[in-house]
């Protein structure tokens, strides 16, 4: 007499393979390794953006990007650093493929400065490594981020968002120089650097 097949599932697990409670075991114990990593990396952005002073733009300002040179906050005999009356600084800078205008801008150190941005063709990014600034670029909006530079010192800033064929060439510097020696900025003097 034949023998009634036997249930697949019912036979012993032949050598090398891991029983199915083993495997649960160690997939629960990944999950719940995965949640606590997402909530450690979650606490680290609440933590950084308060300790940090990083904040999300409160305010939507638009601007018409086509007629940015024709006029306005953008045109370009405004932009670069301009001092205000109360001391603190205000650099004004246009994105645009494949460079910022003005190319490199100076400004004092220990002052508060306020950086306002807009971008005359796509989205780009404005980023100044190891400070509170990072925003995005986008035309027909403009950016605001503040910050005060503590020491002098020279700041790369590349775009960091893919703008196009030349993104990875879009670089330029905020030149920080100590506060006595931030003279008065000229119309022309304020949208160039100082010769190194
Ligand atoms: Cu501009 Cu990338």
């Amino acid at each position: 007499m034949a023998e009634p097949p036997s249930d697949p599932l019912q036979r012993p697990l032949p050598d090398g393979i891991v029983p199915e409670e083993v495997v649960t075991r160690t997939e629960n114990r990944w999950v719940m390794i995965m949640a606590a990593m997402l909530a450690v990396m979650m606490a680290v952005i609440v933590v950084t953006s308060v300790a940090g002073a990083l904040h999300s733009s409160s305010n939507v300002e638009v601007v018409e990007p086509l007629t940015l040179h024709l006029g306005g906050e953008f045109v370009e005999s405004n932009l670069g650093t301009a001092i205000e009356p109360d001391g603190s600084a205000t650099v004004r800078l246009i994105g645009e493929q494949y460079d910022f205008v003005p190319h490199c801008v100076r400004v004092p150190a220990d002052t508060p400065v306020k950086f306002r941005l807009t971008s005359a063709d796509v989205v780009h990014g404005f980023l100044l490594p190891d400070t509170n600034v990072n925003t995005m670029v986008v035309p027909g909006f403009v950016a605001e981020v503040r910050t005060s530079f503590a020491q002098p010192g020279e700041y790369e800033m590349p775009c960091h968002e893919f703008c196009g064929l030349g993104h990875h060439a879009m670089w330029t510097r905020v030149s920080v120089v100590p506060k006595d020696q931030f003279t008065g900025q000229g119309p022309l003097e304020r949208t160039r650097c100082a010769k190194q």
